[in-house]
């Protein structure tokens, strides 16, 4: 087959592309929600499934998302409606970008709203807030914050827009360069924050409480979240990976950048991990303390560290640049179709994008305040006590993104030759090869279905 190029250009080499995904990889989900979520799941074995699902369903599918990105070299929605004419099959599957721009927008509108908090300490680290503070102390500072809307409609508003301004000038603009200097810097401050830990007193409990599984603690609704959750963390299900695959060099092994890839962003969510929870055990704090874990945790360290206002404000911005790069991946699918399809140039397409996505965070910004007695889904059991914010991130994490992902993997599993796998993978029919396939084909869709199944009480396991 003759090689197709984007029309949105290509990404400069293979590592350019490596440090893309991973900038869209590693966020918010890993530093912020990671910890926050092992907590409310009472740790070791949720942390075990949700490596078991990166390593059996995560990988795989995002090989599955370059390699259809790749071929496809369009929007996801361009895309899936061009490989299904190619191979013969129904034109629906247009409707899979779709819905995953869908998923882009709602996710988008939360994490700006967090990336948010994020912006705010930077701020207050910087300016000594935390100094000599207590854990009660860094607890009100932490609920002022979330209980203004205005303060917080005010970070959100600054995040939106630094994402579409990105997003307008182009994946290949500034952002390429950033990501290469600050993702190694925001591990060696994860390191020097684990090291932190080390000194708290209550390391051992900490990596305890990470790593020795104790199925007891853990709900079929558990499983459901560490499978969304591995979804989440590497930017899968949405077309995000997909449509950074379409300006992926030809040439460039998929297998290997996907390895790399899962890899660093395991490494970076089990150090932030490393470096919370004993924090949490040395000041008596709830593990399941839920969003506002790390907000509530790290200042304390930054609080007691010497120079602790230095690496405490370097720290959160890092975290800032780490959204960021995420964030723009969010919205690249629907900026790429807007382009194509409706003819808008990419300042218009994405000004139009980051402003509905920053409408829709509002209604997060108020979960945490004025709205925050409002569970519209009181009704159901599961649901009884979720806010909106709750339930954006539940319906995207954990049924929008592995839905998706399991589409995808249909899709280039049983709908895609197996020829025009092997070609686009440029990998030999070999052990590897042979491989992804039984994972893709088979592994994949039927782990996705038991999780869903035994979260909806269909099924029980375990
Ligand atoms: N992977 C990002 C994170 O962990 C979030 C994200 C999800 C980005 C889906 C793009 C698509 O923060």
């Amino acid at each position: 087959m003759e090689k197709r190029e984007s029309i949105h250009g290509q990404w400069s080499s293979r590592w350019v592309f490596v440090l893309a995904a991973t900038g869209s990889a590693v966020g918010l989900g890993n530093i912020w929600k990671f910890p926050y979520i092992t907590g409310e799941n009472g740790g070791g074995a949720f942390v075990l499934v949700y490596l078991l699902c990166i390593a059996v369903i995560g990988v795989p599918t995002m090989m599955a998302e370059i390699m259809l990105g790749r071929r496809g070299r369009r929007s996801p929605i361009n895309t899936m409606r061009h490989l299904a004419e190619e191979e013969g099959r129904n034109g629906a599957w247009k409707y899979l970008g779709w819905a995953g721009v869908a998923a882009g927008f709602l996710i988008l509108s939360y994490y700006s709203v967090i990336a948010g908090w994020a912006l705010a300490y930077f701020f207050r680290t910087a300016a000594g807030v935390f100094t000599g503070q207590t854990a009660d102390g860094v607890g009100s500072i932490f609920s002022s914050l979330i209980s203004d809307p205005e303060r917080l409609i005010t970070w959100h508003t600054i995040f939106m827009v630094m994402t579409t301004v990105v997003v307008a000038r182009g994946v290949k603009g500034g952002l390429e360069k950033a990501v290469r200097y600050l993702m190694p810097a925001l591990f060696i401050l994860l390191i020097i924050l684990v090291g932190y830990a080390m000194n708290t007193g209550a390391f051992q409990q900490g990596l305890e409480f990470l790593f020795t599984p104790n199925f007891d603690k853990i709900t079929a609704d558990g499983v459901l979240i560490a499978m969304g959750h591995a979804f989440f963390t590497l930017s899968l299900g949405m077309g995000a990976i997909m449509v950074y695959g379409s300006y992926l060099p030809q040439k460039a092994s998929i297998a290997k950048t996907t390895v790399m890839i899962a890899i660093a962003d395991t490494v970076v969510a089990l150090l932030a991990g490393m470096a919370i929870f004993p924090i949490v055990f040395a000041n008596g704090l709830e593990p399941g303390a839920g969003p506002g874990l790390i907000f509530q945790t790290l200042p304390i360290a930054f609080g007691q560290m010497p120079g602790g206002e230095l690496f405490g404000s370097i720290f959160f911005m890092l975290l800032v640049f780490a959204a960021w790069s995420s964030a723009i991946s969010l919205i690249e699918p629907m900026v790429a179709y807007q382009v194509e399809n409706m003819g808008m140039n990419r300042i218009k397409a994405a000004s139009w994008t980051g402003m509905t996505a920053w409408l829709l965070g509002l209604a997060t910004v108020f979960s945490f305040n004025i709205w925050s007695e409002v569970k519209p889904l009181s009704m159901f059991e599961t649901f009884a006590d979720k806010t909106i914010f709750d339930l954006l991130d539940y319906l995207t994490s954990n049924i929008m993104l592995p839905l998706g992902g399991l589409l995808i993997a249909l899709f280039a599993a049983w709908q895609m030759s197996r020829a025009s796998s092997l070609d686009e993978l440029a990998m030999k029919d070999g052990f590897f090869f042979k491989v992804w396939r039984v994972l893709i084909r088979y592994v994949t869709p039927v782990a996705v279905s038991i999780v869903f199944l035994n979260a909806i009480g269909l099924i029980s396991i375990g």
